[in-house]
């Protein structure tokens, strides 16, 4: 059976919780202990998911028997924990962005290579079904060579102004939600960024007194010569119908594909509470009976779900190797994301066109 930690149980922490619980639940994997350096949210999990707690993922790893290490630490701080982890030799999960320098990518990428585990990133946007026919009509030639497209991820300005105002300075839309269309477009395509250029604002969240942009806008070029342009943004009203509004359209020789990956054609208003538009593809809650608790589905949880697939795979002789353009994001795809969102940064700074290396 799969053994797992998990280093950093915070917002999107427990959605890792969740799954990994809930594949306990089934006998295929086991979460044997947690670490947090926040001991009042350690201690709630830790009684939540009736597991073992660390503040110090060194004394974790040094006296846990494990398989695999899940990193859902804020973005800037995924690396040291995963270069660690590595060189014990265990196999790593971690959230997006796999780390927001280029360098620490690779730091990442050459360690695991040398103690031969995966490392594997989490975009989950390639497990949504809507993404998977849309990525295998363009393979199949569908859509004919792409020409240009249009990519749109923004969040409700509660994200960056309420959940993490202490580190949300260290990241941006770009790094925050632009990852995962970035992405998901090279994903589909099956093409790196070669240059880019970009433009944002620092006016809304600066007046609020967290120093961040509020939007960028990025234009990229990729190495199949389709130019696709990303607005990202943190700064939807609070009473806008969803948390994230995102979406996707692509043009090409033959055809044209345009997917609202957000209103899935669900919209409810009840009184004094707005209207809402769901998304239950990405994380649905639902009470399971054998159980008695609750069942969590969704591309949410089976992009994290993969990573105990990939462990058992692994265990049975699998090769890594087998693994690359497949659903899972590894480390090769979480650099290639870095590349272009870093150039997109650089741009935003010399106002010019950045090559994407
Ligand atoms: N896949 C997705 O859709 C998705 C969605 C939201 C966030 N994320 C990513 O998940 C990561 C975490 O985001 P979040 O919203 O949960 O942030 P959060 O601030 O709610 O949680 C991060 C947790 O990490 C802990 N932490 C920080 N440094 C640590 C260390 N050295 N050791 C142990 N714990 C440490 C913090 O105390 C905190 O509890 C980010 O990289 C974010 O981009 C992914």
């Amino acid at each position: 059976m799969v053994k797992i930690v998990v280093i950093g149980v915070g917002k999107f922490g427990t959605n890792l919780l969740n799954t990994f619980s809930q594949i306990e639940t089934e006998g295929r994997c086991k979460l044997v202990a947690i670490c947090d350096i926040n001991e009042t949210l350690l201690e709630n999990q830790c009684k939540k998911y009736n597991v073992k707690g660390y503040t110090n993922y060194k004394e974790m790893l040094e006296k846990e028997d494990i398989d695999g290490v899940a990193v859902a630490t804020p973005d800037p701080f995924h690396r040291e924990p995963v270069v660690y982890a590595a060189n014990k030799g265990k196999h790593i999960f971690v959230e997006k962005p796999m780390d927001i320098t280029v360098e620490g990518c690779q730091e990442m990428i050459d360690i695991c290579r040398k103690n031969n585990v995966l490392l594997q990133v989490d975009f989950h946007k390639r497990f949504d079904p809507f993404h998977i026919k849309v990525r295998n009509d363009i393979r199949e030639g569908f859509a004919g060579k792409v020409e240009y497209g249009y990519a749109h991820m923004e969040d409700k300005i509660v994200v960056p102004r309420d959940w993490f105002p202490g580190w949300a300075p260290k990241s941006s839309p770009v790094w925050f939600l632009g990852v995962h269309m970035f992405d998901l477009i090279r994903w589909i395509m099956g093409s790196n960024g070669k240059n880019v250029y970009a433009k944002g604002k620092k006016l809304k969240l600066k007046s609020l007194g967290v120093d961040t942009y509020d939007s960028i806008s990025a234009m990229v070029e990729f190495e199949n010569g389709a130019v696709v342009t990303f607005d990202l943004s943190w700064i939807l009203p609070d009473d806008f119908e969803s948390i994230v509004n995102q979406g996707f359209r692509l043009v090409g020789e033959k055809g044209i594909i345009e997917c609202d990956s957000q209103d899935r054609g669900t919209r409810v208003s009840y009184e004094g509470m707005g209207v809402s538009t769901y998304n239950p593809v990405f994380i649905s809650e639902s009470p399971d009976k054998r159980t008695g608790k609750i069942r969590y589905s969704g591309y949410g949880i089976e992009s994290i779900a993969d990573f105990v697939y990939n462990l058992e795979y692994l265990s049975k002789g699998g090769s890594l190797d087998l693994l690359k353009d497949g659903i899972t994001g590894l480390g090769e795809d979480g650099i290639e994301v870095t590349k272009i969102a870093v150039a997109a940064h650089r741009a935003l700074e010399s106002g010019k066109v950045e090559f994407i290396n």
